[in-house]
């Protein structure tokens, strides 16, 4: 959510601003500015609504800004809409200090009419302008640096923020700040780089800094100190980023959701096989010892958006293998509910990111209560990576579009490996049960490949049924797990409306709702309750739908019934999600691309939703 860069060394900071933005554009998309110093000289500030485009082309691809010191700022709007008035970099009334920011400022209503009350004015209605003239309040109020400022500041500001600031008798030096908000910061060659997020440094330096909470940065040329909120300065260790840039690049696709699409069986063999060890699933290194793994009497999974349903997958799929209760919880509900104390029980909580705002609070809340926790985490050195008790990565690569497809699949496979390991621990799998799932398991990325090879029937379908006003999808057991994904896939970048549903609860109200020619999607991979879905296409046909189904090789009698039939390799029960999915993925993209829309930056939302 929003997106920061800041440039500090000898090059034009405009450019290298630019192109970290553009690598951050799935932050937010609604507006965008730079401010850029020249030396000595006044900072130039520029901003533009809309796409990154705007910007670039107000500043010529930011030649014609001056400059080697700079920020930089893509906005997802939340306090005060999407314009250019709102847009980031804010200054204070006489330029004093300059600055962007990401997170929310609660009180930012009570600061606002401290600074009023001082004499201050405002010109947008941002929490973020608030926090720089307070800011500049205490710089003038103390006579103090520019951290001694920020410091009083933080003090007083209730939120969560990644603000990145500039000082007018600073002109060769940038100053962060961070709580809950990712920021990273890295140096090469004598100059210093910060952004919100990996892509957009990656192609200047792999060494970076992780700032923690309540710390701030001088971010100087080539050189970077850091303090806590004493004012003191602190050491942080440097951390090597294994992602390598090309990852982060189209590489010929049109888009990044289709090639993110085809790394699939990439991201999901690597993460089974970082799981794998001689011959067997062997998580030991997690730091969960045995002994734990078998006290455990309940398992909460805690997640938001696609994450939250890999969650429900886990569910039934750690159930069945271990024998332990799981509760899949949104961490936006979770963070807020009593949860009856049962301090045997273990929190995963899944995050693409390591950084959404409610699924780092659900982690805290369950640390507080003394849960064991274990994250299943995407980005190294995220929040959640670094403060859950133990981490399960998965190795997605870094993951651009905003409708996540290879994240979300590698941590099926993650919850896959942890079912298999605790199931083995605890003597509910023998080895054979395990070696046979582990099989099953290693034939994924080719399977996965199979039906990537097969995608243009699902383009044709997609074109033929792009102009559909809502559409239903129905599945019981994991099957409904894989349309949760399938129908959240489809809404988010295509605008149709679209629910997901148990097929059984479809009588309960949903078949209201049929008319003729309505399309209802059925996922069938699980064997024992293909019978009693098909009871319910058969209720909807006879009710006007139009039915699609994705099922097994074999399940050819589904055509009698569905007039659009697509099909996925067999594998064991548990694991057909991770195929289910994917001409799901699919069918969202080819309706996004049929009706023109820009499928990698859906409107009003945004890859890492770090406020609440
Ligand atoms: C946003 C993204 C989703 C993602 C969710 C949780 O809504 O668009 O793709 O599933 O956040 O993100 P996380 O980084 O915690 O997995």
């Amino acid at each position: 959510m929003c997106g920061i860069v800041g440039f500090n060394g000898h090059h034009e900071a405009a450019e290298i601003l630019l192109d970290g933005l553009t690598k951050l554009e799935y932050r937010g998309y609604d507006s965008a500015g730079i401010a850029v110093r020249d030396g000595s000289k006044d900072a130039k500030i520029i901003k533009a609504k809309g796409r990154l485009d705007h910007l670039k082309e107000k500043t010529d691809n930011g030649r014609s800004v001056a400059g080697t010191c700079g920020i930089g700022h893509t906005r997802w709007a939340t306090h005060g809409e999407p314009s250019e008035n709102n847009a980031h970099p804010h200054c204070s009334d006489d330029g004093n200090v300059i600055g962007v920011h990401n997170g929310i400022i609660e009180n930012y209503q009570e600061l606002k009419e401290k600074l009023v009350r001082n004499g201050y004015r405002f010109y947008s209605e941002t929490d973020t302008e608030v926090a720089i003239k307070l800011v500049d309040y205490y710089y003038k109020k103390y006579l103090g640096t520019p951290v001694d400022a920020i410091n009083h500041a933080l003090v007083r500001i209730r939120g969560s923020y990644a603000l990145e600031l500039m000082f007018k008798e600073y002109p060769e030096e940038i100053y962060v700040a961070r709580k809950d908000s990712p920021m990273i910061l890295g140096v090469a060659d004598g100059e210093s780089f910060v952004a919100s997020d990996v892509p957009a440094i990656l192609k200047h330096t792999r060494t970076v800094y992780y700032i923690g909470n309540l710390q701030m940065a001088r971010v100087g040329k080539g050189e970077i100190t850091f303090y806590n909120l004493d004012g003191d300065e602190i050491e942080i260790e440097p951390k090597t980023i294994e992602w390598d840039a090309e990852a982060a690049e189209k590489s010929g696709y049109e888009h990044f959701m289709m090639k993110e699409i085809h790394e699939q069986p990439k991201a999901v063999a690597d993460t089974l096989h970082s799981a794998v060890k001689d011959g067997k699933v062997d998580l030991s290194e997690l730091g969960l010892t045995e002994e734990r793994i078998r006290d455990f009497q309940q398992i909460y999974i805690v997640a938001c958006g696609s994450a939250y349903h890999v969650g429900v997958a886990a569910q039934y799929t750690i159930e069945d293998l271990t024998d332990i209760p799981v509760r899949v919880e949104l961490a936006s509900e979770f963070r807020y509910r009593h949860i009856p104390l049962n301090e045997k029980s273990l929190v995963i909580v899944i995050s693409q990111s390591g950084e959404t705002a409610d699924s780092l609070a659900a982690l805290r809340k369950a640390k507080e209560k003394n849960l064991t926790t274990l994250g299943i985490v995407n980005v190294v050195g995220s929040s959640i990576a670094r403060e859950a008790d133990h981490v399960f990565y998965t190795l997605a690569g870094p993951e651009i579009a905003v409708a996540t497809t290879k994240a979300y699949s590698s941590q099926l496979i993650a919850t896959d490996c942890i079912a298999i390991y605790f199931g083995s621990v605890r003597g509910v799998l023998s080895d054979d049960r395990c070696a046979e799932l582990l099989d099953a398991l290693e034939k994924i990325p080719q399977q996965i490949e199979k039906i990537l090879e097969d995608k243009e029937r699902l383009q044709w379908f997609a074109a033929k049924q792009s102009n559909a006003h809502d559409v239903f999808f129905i599945g019981r057991g994991l099957d409904y797990a894989a349309t949760l994904e399938g129908s959240l896939k489809l809404k988010e970048i295509s605008y149709v409306h679209s629910e997901a549903y148990a097929a059984g609860e479809l009588k309960h109200g949903t078949i209201s709702l049929i008319e003729d020619g309505t399309l209802v999607i059925s996922v069938l991979t699980q064997k024992r309750l293909i019978e009693k879905t098909v009871s319910n296409m058969v209720e909807v046909k006879s009710r006007g739908a139009y039915l699609m189904g994705l099922t097994t090789y074999g399940n050819y009698d589904i055509e009698d019934v569905a007039d659009f039939t697509t099909y996925v390799p067999d594998t064991d029960p548990h694991f057909a999600i991770s195929l289910a999915v994917v001409p799901l993925q699919l069918l969202a993209y080819y309706f996004s691309v049929s009706r023109g829309l820009d499928v990698d930056k859906p409107r009003n939302l945004a890859k890492s939703v770090t406020v609440e």
